[in-house]
């Protein structure tokens, strides 16, 4: 059986969002005109940064919060806007550059740390809060409670994260396959079976005094994605 290891993965998701996909990113978190199709992913994406920022306290100032694969930085802003200091790492170098040029001066009192790297970089630190907003979607279940784990470890108060649910695969299907063109498609989205996820986070014990607070599904168009909430129980 051949499975395409963490590492595997992130080197591929690497080279798909450093260059094949950059200017089909730029422009889908930018406010240019977009297809009706990307107009909807657009939509959807919103509404699920929204949702996930809407998850954090309302007041960030001085809360340490990881955005982990911060794409254009969207998420990063709006957090540090309300005065946390972000971290803020993806690894793609060119949407991380892109993200710093977009950011500019940041009212509200908070910062922004933009690294090229991996997530999970334990030099990273310890974080209050951290946010995935669609970047473990491409990885597989195993890799995804894994990788919860050690942010889990690294943090006081809560994971906030998405995944793609397996419940509507032809719908993912279809949004993968068409939200780029044939030439620059992503690698694929796993889906995930919320059950299952839930299953391997309790086997994580780095996971042990977290409980699964809240799901939230944003179905737009060609986008579809579950938010789900990890907390510390004693938070
Ligand atoms: C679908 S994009 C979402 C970006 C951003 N969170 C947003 O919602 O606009 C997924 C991002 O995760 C990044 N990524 C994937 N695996 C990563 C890893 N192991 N460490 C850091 N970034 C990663 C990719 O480079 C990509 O920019």
């Amino acid at each position: 059986m051949t499975s395409t290891t963490y590492a595997e993965r992130r080197g591929q998701l690497t080279t798909y969002f450093d260059r094949t996909a950059v200017e089909a990113w730029a422009r889908l978190t930018s406010d240019a005109p977009v297809s009706k199709i990307r107009a909807t992913v657009r939509a959807g994406r919103d509404a699920m940064r929204g949702t996930l920022l809407s998850w954090l306290p309302d007041d960030l100032s001085g809360r340490r919060i990881l955005d982990a694969g911060c794409g254009t930085g969207a998420l990063s802003l709006e957090a540090a806007r309300r005065g946390a200091e972000v971290v803020a790492i993806d690894v793609s170098a060119t949407l991380v550059g892109l993200a710093a040029e977009r950011t500019g001066t940041i009212a509200g009192g908070g910062s922004i740390d933009f690294r090229v790297g991996d997530m999970l970089d334990p030099s990273l630190g310890r974080f209050d809060h951290v946010v995935a907003m669609d970047s473990l979607i491409h990885y597989s279940a195993a890799d995804i409670a894994r990788a919860l784990a050690v942010l889990g470890e690294r943090t006081d108060g809560s994971v906030v994260f998405t995944v793609a649910p397996r419940t509507a695969l032809l719908t993912v299907m279809h949004a993968a396959g068409k939200l780029f063109p044939k030439g620059d498609r992503a690698p694929a989205i796993v889906p995930i079976t919320l059950g299952a996820l839930d299953r391997r986070i309790g086997r994580e014990p780095a996971l042990a005094e977290f409980a699964l607070a809240r799901t939230h599904r944003v179905n737009s168009g060609f986008y579809l994605s579950n938010a789900i909430e990890l907390s510390r129980s004693r938070a």
